[in-house]
């Protein structure tokens, strides 16, 4: 079975959830909410717009959106108590309470807004806005999870008759998020990598910082970085094997992580990669995508109290569709 099926057959069996989807004037918005509800894949989509501009546009497109929840943004019952929440976590950087109310007038604030109050299980957004907008909304709003101070993104790859990773399944962290990350930050991003293959694959995490060097074999600041990088991590977390500087084949390769790591609980093994900037795993996730023939899914976000995804701007409805889906997977294994 593929892993999108895969994914929908995990939620169907946990009992889908509440996803909101602010983007309304998107009409492919319109089909994917329709699909999902038709095919019982959420509980409730709740869209975050002008009621009669919704129900216009769902007949212009020919969507039947009968089982969608239209919340009016500032027409709403919920609007101020949602300008105070967001007042009171922005005092810090000194907003004032019209800046808040314009903030809550954007959908993507509003619709984070209803994950963080528990009104809707994750948001999905991107087909319209960049995914620095979507990023920064779910940022502000929702903030980082408990002990993490970054929010980051992993790719899914999955490489056709491949002995490495999970039988050719690996997670690629950061390829979407993070451009030139701190060692605490390449931490954060480890550590969430590996719960979020936990959670979302249920494999037990191999984590390999990935380098030009391994083991000192080349002595350079960048090396030390992912060597400094894992020493925070592993303070952080002692529970998660976690092991680098590596080189690309020895985390993946058995002979060659032997010879080069022998010690190491990770090399050879490794199914979780970590990037040292988004240079590396950007080219890096490409280049197996296309030159490996493998499936890339992401960047799916992480790190965030709740799950918010964003889109491709090209994506098309089966996209949004598997996005809702894996972020749906993404709160059940947050609230287990
Ligand atoms: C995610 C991203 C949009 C953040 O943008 P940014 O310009 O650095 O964000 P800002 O400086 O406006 O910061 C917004 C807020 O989020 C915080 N922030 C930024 N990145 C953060 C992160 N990764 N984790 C947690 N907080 C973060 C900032 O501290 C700031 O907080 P504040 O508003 O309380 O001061 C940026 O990292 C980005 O553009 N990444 C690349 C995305 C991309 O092009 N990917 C292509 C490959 S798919």
């Amino acid at each position: 079975m593929d892993f999108i099926e895969q994914v929908k057959e995990k939620v169907k069996k946990h009992g889908p959830l509440n996803i909101v989807l602010p983007e309304y004037q998107e009409e492919r918005m319109y089909h994917a909410a329709e699909k999902l509800l038709k095919e019982g894949l959420v509980k409730k989509v709740l869209f975050t717009g002008d009621k009669e501009f919704i129900k216009k546009k769902a007949k212009d497109a020919k969507a039947n959106i009968d089982g969608v929840q239209i919340i009016p943004l500032d027409k709403s019952e919920y609007f101020d108590d949602f300008v105070k929440t967001y007042s009171d976590i922005r005092k810090i950087k000194g907003i004032t309470e019209e800046q808040a109310r314009e903030a809550m007038k954007n959908e993507l604030y509003f619709g984070a807004m209803l994950v963080k109050k528990g009104m809707a299980d994750g948001m999905v957004a991107g087909a319209m806005n960049t995914t620095g907008d979507v990023v920064r909304s779910a940022i502000r709003v929702i903030g980082t999870r408990k002990g993490i101070d970054t929010v980051s993104s992993f790719f899914i790859m999955i490489v056709p008759d491949s002995p490495y990773g999970e039988k050719g399944l690996l997670f690629f962290a950061d390829a979407g998020v993070v451009i030139d990350p701190s060692e605490s930050q390449l931490a954060d991003i480890a550590i969430c990598t590996a719960d979020s293959m936990e959670s979302l694959i249920g494999s037990k995490p191999k984590v390999a910082f990935l380098s030009f060097s391994t083991k000192g074999s080349a002595r350079h600041p960048r090396a030390d970085k992912m060597i400094n990088a894992l020493k925070l991590a592993r303070q952080k977390r002692k529970d998660i094997i976690m092991d680098g500087e590596l080189q690309g084949d020895a985390a993946l390769e058995e002979r060659v992580g032997r010879k080069k790591a022998p010690d190491s609980k990770v090399a050879g093994q490794a199914n979780v990669l970590i990037f040292p900037d988004l240079d590396a795993g950007n080219i890096a996730y490409k280049l197996v995508q296309y030159l490996g023939k493998a499936q890339a899914f992401g960047p799916i976000l992480q790190g965030l109290a709740r799950p918010v995804n964003d889109l491709s701007r090209g994506c098309v409805v089966d996209d949004i569709i598997g996005v809702v889906c894996i972020t749906q997977l993404q709160a059940i294994g947050s609230k287990n």
